[in-house]
């Protein structure tokens, strides 16, 4: 299930960012509970101000994940997935699944005509979840800091 993100989420938000996947692909770690308390607080302002939309991904109740789309600019109708999944669910298609509920949301509800995928040539188990959610590798591109080399994906809709 998608939902939005809670202050209570902050010891699991804490928690997610002390993995050193997440740290190293989404570049960041945390220090406190107050930082995980300010990145959930910075997601309902990117909601309010139009840039940004992220869920909490939950089963059973328990936080199992993030996806939301960042980078947004409704006025071009553009935006880029972004995900991460806690340790201990991964491998059981969560990413693929909370992408595939998001991605038409963009499109049909948000209005987006471009849906960005861009992970790491490196980060195998990304490029699987944008293949298993049906995006298709386009291009690759060089971005930093720190500089990557990033795959980038269109969505299944050949139009997008
Ligand atoms: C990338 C990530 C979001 C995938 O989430 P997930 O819910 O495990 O995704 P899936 O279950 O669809 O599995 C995707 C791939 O992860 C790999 N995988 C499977 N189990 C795994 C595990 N226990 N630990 C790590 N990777 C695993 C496999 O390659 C799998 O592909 P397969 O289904 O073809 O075997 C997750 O590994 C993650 O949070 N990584 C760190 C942060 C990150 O890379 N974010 C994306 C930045 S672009």
């Amino acid at each position: 299930m998608l939902r939005p993100w809670h202050r209570g989420d902050a010891p699991a938000v804490f928690d997610a960012y002390q993995d050193s996947a997440i740290q190293h692909w989404h570049v960041r770690a945390m220090t406190d509970h107050a930082e995980a308390e300010a990145w959930i607080a910075s997601r309902s302002t990117q909601w309010r101000e139009e840039t940004g939309a992220d869920w909490a991904v939950v089963a059973d109740a328990a936080l199992v994940g993030r996806v939301g789309i960042k980078r947004l600019e409704l006025s071009d109708g553009i935006g880029e997935l972004a995900y991460w999944v806690m340790p201990a669910a991964r491998g059981r298609n969560v990413a693929t699944r909370a992408t595939t509920a998001l991605a038409p949301w963009a499109f049909d509800v948000l209005g987006l005509h471009r849906l960005e995928l861009l992970h790491a040539t490196g980060n195998q188990p990304s490029c699987r979840v944008a293949v298993k959610a049906g995006f298709r590798r386009r291009n690759d591109a060089t971005a930093g800091p720190p500089p990557r080399r990033l795959a980038r994906h269109a969505p299944p809709r050949a139009a997008r």
